[in-house]
C-alpha cells in the first residue's frame, strides 16, 4: 500500500504548508475568549498547531472577555477544552509539553468590548508581551464574539490605534455569520473597511479548512472516472446533511438572532454545495477556485415566495430524550426567549440553474439536537434499467450512491448492487469504503488549524471574498423574507434527539425520495 509519505502528504492532513510558508511571530488576541467557539475550536486548533511545531516560536495568546477570571483560571480552561471533544471525535492523548508551552504563553484580560478602557489595557499588555516573547509587533485579532459586536470591536481597535500597520502587521479574523442579511453584510463590510484595509480582513468559514472539503476538489478533478458522470445525465439528486447532536449550548443569545439558516446555510452549506457542483477551475490559484465557486452561488436559483413555501422547512426542537437523559427544549435553553420563534433546523431543496445541474435537486438539511453528529454529501445516481431482472426474484434495483463523509469517520464510500451468492439471482447492496484513518493513520484537522496558520502567514486563499458573501446572501434572502413575513406557528415541532420535523421527510417523499443518513 502506498504510504502517505510516498504520496507526499505531511504528517497531519490539513496542516500542510506550502514552500517557505512559515507562520510569522505574532500575538493572537481572541475576543470572546470564554465562549463556545474558543473552547470547542480555537484552543484545540492552537494546541494542535503547537504540537505539530507549526505555531511560531515567538508567539503569545491573549484571551479577552467580560468574565471575571484570573489568568490562571483561564489557563486551566485550556486543558479542560482538550478533554471535551466533539461527539464522534476521540478524546486526545494530550502531549503535556505542547500543552504547557501553549499555556505558558497565554494571558487573559477582563473587559467590556464596548469600553475604550479595555483596549487601552490591551494595548499596554501587548507591548509587554512583545518585549517578553519577541512577537515583532504582529497582531492577529480574532472576533469570536456575537456578530453584533464585530463592528464595535473593530471600531474600538481602530480608535485605540491598534490596527495601524506601522510596526508589524495587523490582521482581523471575522467569524460568521457575516451580517444578518444582504444589507447588513454590506454595512458590516463598510464598517470594517472604515478602520481596516481589505488585505487585513480574513473572513473565515472553517469548512474551507477542513481536509475532507478540500479533498472534494482533488477527488473530482484528479480522478478520471467520476467527472464524466458528475452531471444531470447521471446524477438523480444530491443530499447534504450537516447534523449536530448538541443543542445551542451557551450560545442562546447569539443563536436567537441568527437561527439555523443564517448560522449554517450561506456559509458552510453553500461551501459544500459549491465544491460539489463547481466546474473545474483552471488552477488551484485562490481566485481561480473562488471564481468557480461564486458562479455556483450565483446560479442557485432564487426562489419565488411560492417556492419558499414548497421547498423550505424550518423546525425548532422541543424537549426530548437521549437514552435516560432528558434533553431540554430550545425554549428552555439559557438566554432563549420562552416563546422563541428561532429555527434550530432547516431543510431546503435548491436547484442550480446551470447547464450541468439543471433540474437536479440539491436537498440540504441542518439542525441542532438531531440524533447524531454527521456531515456528509450523498450523490445518488440514476437507477440502471430494470429490464434484465424482470424474470428474477429481484423486484427493484437500488441506485448507486457515492457518500462523502466530511465528519466524523471521514472518508468516501461507493455503494453498488452485488449478487448474493446462491442459486437464484438476488441482489444485495455493498460498499467500497475509503477511510482517512485507515490510509493515512491520522485524523484530519477541524479546519481551524489550517486557517489560523494561513492567517499567521498572510495567506488569504481559503478565506472568503466579499463578492462570495453577496452571492450567498442573495440566494437566501427570498427565504428570510418569506419566513419573516410568516412567523412559524407550530414551534416546537420536533423532539430533541430526532431527525427534525415530519415536513422535512415530506419534502423528500413528495419527490418519491427519502433522506438516506
Ligand atoms: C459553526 C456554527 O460555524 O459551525 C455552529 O456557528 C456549529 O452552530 C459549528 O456548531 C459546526 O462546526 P463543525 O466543525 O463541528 O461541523
Amino acid at each position: 500500500m502506498t504510504t502517505p509519505h510516498e504520496i507526499g502528504l505531511a504528517q497531519t492532513p490539513g496542516l500542510e504548508t506550502g514552500p517557505g510558508k512559515l507562520a510569522d511571530p505574532c500575538i493572537m488576541v481572541v475576543f470572546g475568549a470564554t465562549g463556545d467557539l474558543t473552547r470547542r475550536k480555537l484552543i484545540p486548533a492552537l494546541y494542535h498547531l503547537e504540537k505539530e511545531n507549526l505555531l511560531p516560536e515567538n508567539f503569545a495568546f491573549v484571551g479577552v472577555a467580560i468574565d471575571q477570571l484570573s489568568r490562571d483560571e483561564f489557563r486551566n480552561r485550556i486543558s479542560d477544552c482538550l478533554n471535551s471533544p466533539d461527539e464522534g471525535e476521540a478524546s486526545e492523548v494530550v502531549d503535556e509539553q505542547s500543552l504547557s508551552s501553549l499555556i505558558d504563553r497565554t494571558e487573559y484580560i477582563v473587559g467590556d468590548f464596548g469600553d475604550p478602557g479595555t483596549y487601552q489595557a490591551l494595548k499596554g499588555r501587548l507591548s509587554d508581551l512583545d518585549a517578553q516573547f519577541g512577537t515583532a509587533g504582529n497582531r492577529l485579532f480574532y472576533f469570536a464574539v456575537a456578530p453584533g459586536f464585530f463592528s464595535v470591536v473593530a471600531k474600538q481597535l481602530g480608535a485605540a490605534g491598534l490596527l495601524t500597520e506601522e510596526n508589524g502587521w495587523r490582521r482581523v479574523v471575522v467569524e460568521k455569520p457575516f451580517g444578518h442579511d444582504y444589507d447588513s453584510s454590506q454595512a458590516l463590510n463598510k464598517d470594517l473597511l472604515s478602520v481596516l484595509q481589505e488585505h487585513q480582513i480574513y473572513r473565515i468559514d472553517h469548512y474551507l479548512g477542513k481536509e475532507t472539503v478540500q479533498n472534494l476538489m482533488v477527488f473530482r478533478f484528479a480522478n478520471g472516472i467520476f467527472e464524466p458522470i458528475w452531471n444531470r445525465r447521471y446524477v438523480d439528486h444530491v443530499q447534504i446533511t450537516v447534523a449536530e447532536s448538541v443543542g445551542v449550548e451557551q450560545r442562546g443569545s447569539y443563536y436567537e438572532s441568527a437561527g439555523a439558516l443564517r448560522d449554517m446555510v450561506p456559509s458552510h452549506i453553500f461551501q459544500l454545495i459549491a465544491f460539489t457542483a463547481m466546474e473545474p477551475p483552471v488552477s488551484f490559484d485562490a481566485d481561480a477556485v473562488r471564481n468557480e465557486q461564486i458562479k455556483i452561488m450565483n446560479a442557485i436559483a432564487p426562489m419565488t415566495p411560492e417556492e419558499v413555501l414548497q421547498r423550505t422547512v424550518r423546525g425548532q426542537y422541543g424537549a426530548g430524550m437521549d437514552g435516560d437523559n432528558r434533553l431540554p427544549a430550545y425554549r428552555s435553553e439559557p438566554h432563549v426567549a420562552g416563546d422563541s420563534r428561532t429555527e434550530t433546523f432547516v431543510a431546503i431543496k435548491f436547484y442550480i440553474d446551470n447547464w450541468r445541474w439543471a433540474d437536479i435537486p440539491f436537498y440540504v438539511r441542518t439542525g441542532k439536537r438531531l440524533p447524531r453528529r454527521v456531515t456528509e454529501i450523498r450523490i445518488q445516481f440514476k437507477r440502471a434499467p430494470f429490464v434484465l431482472f424482470r424474470q428474477t426474484p429481484v423486484d427493484t434495483l437500488q441506485p448507486n450512491q457515492l457518500v462523502i463523509r466530511v465528519q466524523p469517520d471521514e472518508g468516501i464510500s461507493l455503494s453498488f448492487g452485488a449478487k448474493i451468492p446462491g442459486a437464484t439471482v438476488r441482489l444485495g447492496t455493498v460498499n467500497m469504503d475509503f477511510r482517512y484513518k485507515d490510509y493515512f493513520g491520522v485524523k484530519p484537522s477541524t479546519g481551524y488549524e489550517r486557517l489560523l496558520h494561513d492567517c499567521m502567514s498572510g495567506d488569504a486563499t481559503l478565506f472568503r471574498r466579499s463578492d462570495a458573501l453577496d452571492a450567498a446572501w442573495s440566494a437566501v434572502m427570498p427565504i428570510l423574507d418569506v419566513w419573516a413575513a410568516l412567523p412559524p406557528r407550530s414551534f416546537p415541532n420536533y423532539a430533541a434527539g430526532t431527525w427534525g420535523p415530519k415536513e422535512a421527510d415530506e419534502l423528500m417523499s413528495r419527490d418519491g425520495r427519502h433522506w438516506l443518513v
